[in-house]
């Protein structure tokens, strides 16, 4: 089978952009392969990756600096398609006998641009043709971008025509006589350009000559011929979590490998409601997935007995994976490969991602550490894809809708939602409140709204009048916040009948508990969990 990663990728040079993984995303969109590399990447190299196309980030340099990253002559040797974004669009114009110039001001932000019609479009979907209610003051209707540069194009190379100005008159998009070699001074990854995908898909579709076929079937018939191949008859070990990317790795490695594969799923009494039934019915039940569950509730709880710090606990969780993981993949014979649901981001966020050489474990993995421990070698399936492409991967492969676009459950699960010690009994409460909350969320059409919900339970009483009599009992807060990434995020705004419906549910049926409150903490200052 042709790889189709050879056969159409689109390399990014990445020159420091905070935008450089937006642009990758997009380029995705569009149904391509692309890998990010560092603007360092050896000529060698670069043929070997065999690229259809090579854009060219922006950074924070000035093509003038000392020291200033460079263009590889290689890029342009090769003879494909290359789009130069800010930084990439001084570096084209500079190799190709122009000038840039520093600007009287620093223009970021959102700008206008206007296509010369006099001019040849490289991108026609993005500048689109014009039409009779797309004129002002007799030009064609602008496109609305992001801008954010200091320096600009003050003289395109002879060889170059200007097919777009800014608003200041500022030179905002160039490209070769021979259609090859194109710059832009603006943002299309960003979501402030409008239709900017329009654009990234016109550069590897139209210019490029790619086909789109980057779709999560392709993507699930090449992974499967590459795991075949580097795997043959060796018996492999995977962690299964409840999660989206462990599950996504054990379904894809079923399908290619069948009984070669036994998952391991650990089950710390940290789980939520139903949890290690439902992961059993899923894989083991509906896939055929051959699923080891362990039942490790006793060990996981004892060891956390008396323990209050949260580190701590999240230690001593950790730990007790890897031994009761490390204790079953022991009682296997002949495992050679660990398996694990490493995605893209994982990789391109940490350093080994950077300078294309180390592989990575992810760092908050239950299972890091083990591979070298147990001398095995690393399977790692998604490690090419988004949490997207994750996703469609996943649903592809049949899994349930409602797993795969459930929110992120931490590592050490219920562990670090029951503040102070770990007790059964109020891991049963945390359960129950947080299976009532999920059900009105969904019910009311408000889980998807936000990012991640969850109950925490707070181990301190407080009183009530319940009937006629007087009640002692404890706490639930309920969180929900909204995020892109995680780092940064807003309490949710959630309408007060529906939060008055849940806490009348949660004290009524969870015997245990008499209040229940709304956390309208963001982050920062918060966290998202609470420990
Ligand atoms: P915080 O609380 O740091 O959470 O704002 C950010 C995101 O990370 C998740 N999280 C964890 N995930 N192990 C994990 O696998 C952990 O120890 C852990 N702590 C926090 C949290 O659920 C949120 O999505």
């Amino acid at each position: 089978m042709a790889d189709l990663t050879q056969d159409e990728t689109i390399l990014i040079l990445d020159y420091g952009s905070q935008y450089t993984q937006l642009i990758a995303r997009r380029v995705r969109e569009a149904q391509v392969y692309c890998e990010i590399h560092p603007h360092t990447l050896s000529a060698e190299a670069i043929r070997r990756l065999n690229p259809r196309g090579i854009i060219l980030s922006g950074g924070h340099h000035s093509v003038y600096d000392p020291g200033a990253p460079d263009l590889n002559p290689a890029v342009l040797a090769l003879g494909v398609s290359v789009l130069g974004i800010c930084y990439g669009m001084h570096l084209l114009a500079r190799h190709c006998g122009g000038e840039v110039a520093p600007s009287a001001t620093r223009e970021y932000g959102p700008a206008t641009l206007w296509h010369d019609e006099q001019q040849p479009n490289p991108f026609p979907h993005f500048f689109k043709p014009t039409h009779i209610t797309g004129f002002k003051e007799g030009r064609p209707w602008p496109n609305k971008v992001w801008m954010s540069h200091g320096d600009h194009v003050s003289q395109v190379p002879n060889s170059f025509q200007v097919f777009a100005k800014s608003d200041n008159n500022i030179i905002a998009g160039m490209v070769s006589k021979d259609g090859r070699l194109v710059g832009i001074q603006f943002h299309p990854e960003v979501d402030h350009t409008e239709e900017g995908e329009l654009l990234i898909q016109d550069f590897v579709l139209a210019r490029c000559g790619c086909h789109g076929l980057w779709t999560p079937q392709g993507v699930i018939e090449r992974e499967i011929a590459l795991v075949r191949q580097k795997v043959g008859q060796d018996a492999v070990i995977l962690g299964l979590s409840g999660g989206v990317d462990s599950a996504v790795t054990a379904a894809l490695l079923h399908r290619a490998i069948g009984p070669q594969l036994t998952c391991i799923f650990v089950d710390n009494g940290l789980l939520r409601l139903h949890e290690g039934d439902e992961v059993m019915a899923t894989f083991a039940q509906h896939l055929g997935v051959r699923v080891i569950r362990v039942a490790a509730e006793e060990l996981f709880l004892s060891r956390l007995q008396g323990v209050v710090d949260p580190e701590q606990k999240r230690k001593i969780i950790g730990h007790t994976f890897i031994e009761v993981f490390e204790a079953e993949a022991k009682k296997m014979d002949g495992v050679r490969w660990l398996a694990q649901g490493t995605i893209y981001p994982d990789v391109i966020e940490s350093a080994g991602g950077k300078t294309g050489t180390a592989t990575t474990i992810k760092s908050h993995h239950n299972v890091g550490g083990l591979p070298a421990k147990m001398g095995l070698a690393l399977l790692e399936p998604l490690r090419e894809l988004f949490k997207d492409e994750v996703r469609q991967v996943g649903l592809a492969l049949g899994l349930p809708a409602r797993m795969i676009h459930r929110h992120p459950f931490p590592g050490p699960g219920l562990g670090v939602r029951i503040l102070g010690e770990v007790r059964r009994e109020f891991a049963d409460l945390l359960r129950q409140a947080d299976a009532i909350y999920m059900e009105e969320l969904h019910r009311s059409g408000h889980y998807h709204k936000t990012d991640q919900a969850f109950a925490v339970f707070l181990p301190v009483k407080s009183v009530g009048v319940m009937g006629d009599g007087r009640s002692y009992e404890y706490v639930i807060a309920l969180r929900a916040v909204e995020t892109k990434d995680y780092m940064t995020a807003a309490y949710y705004p959630m309408p007060h009948e529906l939060l008055a419906r849940i806490a009348g549910r949660i004290i009524n049926e969870v015997k245990g508990i008499n209040r229940v409150t709304y956390d309208i903490t963001s982050k920062p200052p918060g966290t998202i969990e609470w420990e």
